[in-house]
This record gives structure tokens, sequence and C-alpha cells, in this order.
């Protein structure tokens, strides 16, 4: 790739800015500063450097994102604020995996790793997303079995089965639920599927990702190593 590229990339500068720096020497690449911006760069077999310091080149980047209410699941919107009007990065081709609604808040993987996306998107591999949701009405035992039955919510065919764990019973509950499918409003529909509204919703978790209980609506962070390796696991090894 090209070496101006790469430096942007890895948020040394824009274009334009690391242009400058590599015109003023302060980029070497193999110890030769004489280098010009469209110079091809092999990274991790080539050593560059930005002012003395060894610049590590990352194909992928992982972000987890505690996506807020009123926040769209999308690159672009005319309307309202993105995921990506949140996140920092140079890189253009970071995409959200999966779609939350706009109201919907919690756990969001940001990333441009397709494989990895693919990996937790394909229906085949029934990764588990949890959430949590306030429920106006009171959650019964009856609806839990009906969510373990797997609920007609007007689709072809019926949703999988879901685990329904009632943490608050009253006029108004708190539940949790566990689902293996991302369908349009799935929650939404299983629960006025027995006849009870969504007041609101949070995604927990994704396959082994747990929202960080420490970051606040609308802050992200890297992903660690071993939630990395935990996410690329195969599904038939438990991390
Ligand atoms: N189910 C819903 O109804 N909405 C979401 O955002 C996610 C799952």
């Amino acid at each position: 790739m090209r070496l101006d590229k790469m430096l942007s990339d890895m948020q040394i500068g824009t274009r334009n800015e690391v242009k400058k720096y590599i015109k003023s020497g302060q980029i070497s690449v193999n110890g030769n500063h004489r280098v010009a911006p469209e110079l091809k760069v092999h990274p991790g077999e080539d050593t560059i450097l930005f002012r003395g310091k060894e610049i590590c080149y990352e194909a992928y980047e992982y972000y987890m994102f505690y996506k807020p209410k009123g926040c769209v699941t999308a690159r672009n919107d005319n309307l309202h604020k993105t995921v990506m009007d949140y996140i920092d990065s140079k890189r253009k081709d970071l995409s959200p995996v999966g779609r939350l609604d706009r109201d919907t808040t919690g756990l969001l993987l940001v990333t441009n790793d397709g494989m990895l996306s693919h990996k937790l998107l394909s229906p085949a591999k029934h990764v588990e997303k949890t959430y949590e949701a306030r429920i106006r009405g009171r959650v019964t035992k009856e609806d839990v079995l009906l969510f373990q039955e797997g609920l007609d919510i007007g689709d072809e065919t019926p949703a999988k089965p879901a685990k329904l764990t009632v943490l608050k019973e009253g006029e108004e509950s708190l539940v949790h639920v566990a689902v293996t499918e991302g369908r349009y409003h799935q929650i939404k529909r299983m629960f006025h599927a027995v006849g009870k509204e969504v007041l609101s919703l949070k995604r927990l978790s994704m396959g082994s990702l747990k929202l960080d209980s420490t970051l606040k609506p609308g802050e992200y962070r890297k992903l660690t190593k071993e939630e990395l390796l935990c996410l690329k696991m195969p599904e038939d090894i438990e991390c």
C-alpha cells in the first residue's frame, strides 16, 4: 500500500499532513528519510518510523460502541447522528456489525473486518445476542414458555426459541432475552406477539462480547486482545 495511506490509516495525520511529514523528513522507511508519499510499503516487512518511533500497521480496527438513543446504525443519515459520527477514525471502511433500532441502546461492534462481521451475522452460526428490556405489562411464566417454543411473529417461519428471564415482575417488567437470530425489530415483535410492548431495549452482549459497564452511552473503546480472540474462536469452542 502507499506510504501516505498507511500513515493516515494509522492516524498519524490527514493525507495532506502526512505528505508534509514525509517531505520534511520526519518519516523514514528502512532508515531512508528521502521517500515519496506514493512509495509502496509492505506493513510487517518494512520498518516505518515517524519522528523516530515505529508505526505498526493494523489492517483491522475493532471498536466496542455503546450506542445511545437517537443514533442510527448506518454510515450516513441526513437527519440523525450515525454511529460513525461518534467514532474518531480515518478508516473509511468501518461499519457497524448488524443493526439496532434508533431507540435501542447498547452494544454495537464496529469494524472493517468483513470476515468477522460475516461470522457474527450469519444465520447459520446462531450467535447469541442478549438484551435487557423494560416491558409494559406483567411478563408471565406462559410468556417464558412461548418464547422458548418459538413465537409466530408474522414471518414465513416462527422465530427460533429464545430464552426469556424475568428479573422484575409488575405493571412494568424488567427482562433479559437471548436470541440467536437478528430479524427486523425482532424483540419488539416477539413481545407484540404475546400482547406486550417494549418500553426500552438495550443490547448487553453479542456472542462472547459483553458491553463494558464502564462505558457510557456514546462512548467507545478498542476491543482488548482477549475479547477479539474469543470472538474469533470457532463456535464449538467455549471461550
Ligand atoms: N430487536 C428489536 O426489536 N430492536 C433492536 O434494535 C434489536 C433487536
